[in-house]
């Protein structure tokens, strides 16, 4: 969506940054800055910085940074455009489209899905809807599960819905913008959703915002769950199922699973924490939101090998979000026929009961035990080869153990467990250990003979192609924002062209270009609209600034610096060069006597 120009940069003007956070934390003054504890990871003394001048923030602990309207989204877990609007309620702005078309499309989305979820609802209740209900029952949802969750069921007609919704007053553009109906290929309009039980999918504000729609009956053909794309108002990577009743829970956890179905069974067996990704791998987003209701997570996903590799990359995104974070496996039975029931915590519950989960609630393991115990059953110790292998793989995870003693316990259990020599486990961990090790420190040394790799950025997916030029105009650019009268002189003798980063250049670019208008150049404008790892890594660099002892002295080496880049990555020679560097010289020696 685009808002008019300078729309932006005015809005970063008007709402103070320090303002705006301390609405959400106490912040202390230091110095010219601001500090206070980080909101984004848990740590007991101040690294989260903001500065009043350039209005930006960062965290040096764990890398945030960015604009008031990042620090928004952030910390609201809202979209760009939704932490604009809100921002703009606080500084008295008017939003500018409030009365354009992508305002009112997303609030009819959202009366159009509460509609249909009542229609979906009623057919439940109605005749249409008895077999559907019936099979709900039988799998031990209660009328009210079904009514807090607002569970209910697409028709089979072809535009049930469609005629439904039509007849309320919503128009066939609306309903195709929820995704609630497709276009055929003869052109006409059918219901997306048909025989299929429906979950509503609520926001924490209370907006049904998509559906996840089941089949009736498992073994039919067709995907078991279809799920509303993406529309104006929802985004999946977002999205949890179940969170609108989750936030109020008074655990101090929230109750991470795979399905549906497993939500609604917990809550109705008492777990009101329990909540679940809408059909994808949890993302570092739906983590942010978890944080905003619990600092703990317990993951408990299906007990097959997909649930397992879904454990370890949500095990991974949580730590990352500082969630504390621990998995409950359920125990692998043994069927009636020697096979292995594949758990699931419905079925768990269904079949052991509430409070069999509640013990294993009460205490789940360890990542550490949770990693050891995956091993294992993947293990074969009936044989000696499977025995040797077995040792091999768990010393290999237990050597990454970084505490002494937990090392030792868990080795020493580990070898009692699994009838193993406990002093051959030990040598084995050992040694992996010392190997370990020595890699660690080959690494530090190869860092520290080779500076430039020290200096690439630390964000994801963010890499500078030559981190010594890069670097140089990191600071030009930097020089610019502090030294506005510099910006003669540094436009007569570098062109963005000349930098090696386009990224970079692209900033230099903004630069000019707001300094051709006459605007005033802020650190926070310059970096509204980038990635957000872009974000990240130049608010740390503009917030670490230093001022300059000599700011044009420095501009005319960095100048230097960037030009001998340029021409050696474009081939010149060493003769071009001096020449070059000489005539820039002169012309940045004259521009900066006429100017400073
Ligand atoms: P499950 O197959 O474990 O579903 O998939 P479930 O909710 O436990 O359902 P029951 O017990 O068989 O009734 C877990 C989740 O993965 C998504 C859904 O969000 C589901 O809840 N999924 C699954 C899909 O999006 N599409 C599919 O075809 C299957
Ligand atoms: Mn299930």
């Amino acid at each position: 969506m685009a808002l008019p120009s300078g729309f932006i940069e005015e809005l970063i003007e008007r709402c103070d940054i320090v303002n705006v956070i301390e609405d959400y934390m106490p912040l202390k003054s230091s110095g010219t800055n601001y500090v206070g504890l980080c909101p984004f990871h848990s740590e007991k003394t101040p690294s989260f910085m903001v500065s009043p001048s350039k209005q930006i923030f960062k965290c040096f602990g764990c890398g945030e940074g960015g604009n008031v309207i990042s620090f928004v989204m952030k910390q609201e877990n809202l979209s760009f455009i939704d932490a604009v609007r809100k921002l703009c309620d606080r500084c008295g702005m008017t939003f500018p489209e409030n009365d354009e078309p992508d305002f009112q499309i997303r609030s009819r989305i959202l009366e159009l899905n509460r509609e249909a979820a009542r229609y979906f609802f009623n057919t439940l209740q109605s005749d249409e809807g008895k077999p559907a209900g019936q099979y709900l029952l039988k799998r031990g949802l209660t009328p009210a599960a079904i009514r807090s969750f607002g569970i209910g069921y697409a028709g089979s007609s072809w535009d049930g819905l469609l005629r439904a919704m039509t007849a309320k007053g919503f128009s066939q553009a609306e309903l195709l913008a929820a995704k609630l109906v497709s276009r055929g290929k003869n052109g006409g309009l059918y219901d997306f959703f048909r025989e299929r039980i429906m979950f509503p999918i609520i926001d924490v504000r209370g907006n049904v915002i998509a559906f996840s729609g089941r089949v009736l009956t498992s073994g039919d053909e067709g995907r078991k769950y279809i799920n509303s794309p993406d529309t104006p108002v929802y985004s999946k990577s977002r999205a949890l199922f179940g969170i609108n009743l989750a936030k109020k829970t008074k655990s101090d956890f929230l109750l991470l699973v795979e399905g549906n179905m497993d939500v609604v069974s917990l809550h109705s067996a008492g777990f009101d924490s329990a909540i679940a990704t809408c059909g994808t791998a949890l993302t570092p987003q739906q983590a942010q939101l978890m944080k905003k209701y619990a600092s703990k997570a317990v993951v408990c996903f299906d007990q097959d090998a997909a649930g397992q590799k879904a454990t370890d990359k949500a095990i991974g995104i949580l730590s990352g979000a500082d969630i504390d974070v621990r998995v409950l496996r359920l125990p692998k039975l043994r069927g009636e026929n020697g096979e292995t029931i594949k758990d699931d915590p419905d079925s768990f519950i269904k079949r052991e009961g509430a409070d069999a989960f509640r013990k294993l609630l009460s205490k789940p393991p360890s990542d550490t035990e949770y990693k050891l115990a995956e091993i294992k059953s993947n293990a074969d110790l009936s044989s000696d080869d499977g025995k040797i292998a077995y040792l091999k793989e768990a010393a290999r995870y237990l050597a990454t153990v970084p505490n002494d003693i937990e090392r030792e316990i868990y080795t020493r259990n580990t070898a009692i467990d699994a009838a193993l020599s406990e002093q051959a486990l030990m040598n084995e961990v050992g040694r992996v250990r010392a190997s370990l090790l020595r890699e660690k420190k080959k690494k530090t040394a190869n860092k520290a003979a080779n500076p430039l790799s020290v200096i690439q950025p630390q964000e994801r997916g963010l890499r500078y192609e030559d981190p010594a030029a890069a670097a140089s105009e990191e600071r030009f650019l930097v020089l610019l924002l502090s030294y506005p009268h510099l910006l003669k002189t540094a436009e007569a003798s570098v062109k963005p062209t000349d930098f090696s980063s386009k990224l970079l250049a692209s900033l230099y670019e903004k630069v000019l270009e707001m300094s051709k208008e006459g605007k005033y150049i802020s650190p926070a404008t310059l970096i509204s609209g980038l990635e957000e790892n872009e974000a990240r890594h130049l608010s740390g660099v503009l917030a670490s600034a230093l001022p300059s002892e000599d700011p044009g002295a420095e501009l005319l080496k960095l100048i230097n610096n960037i030009t001998i880049a340029h021409i050696k990555r474009t081939g010149g020679t060493q003769d071009v060069l001096s020449v070059m560097l000489a005539e820039k010289r002169k012309r940045g020696n004259d521009n900066a006597g006429t100017n400073s």
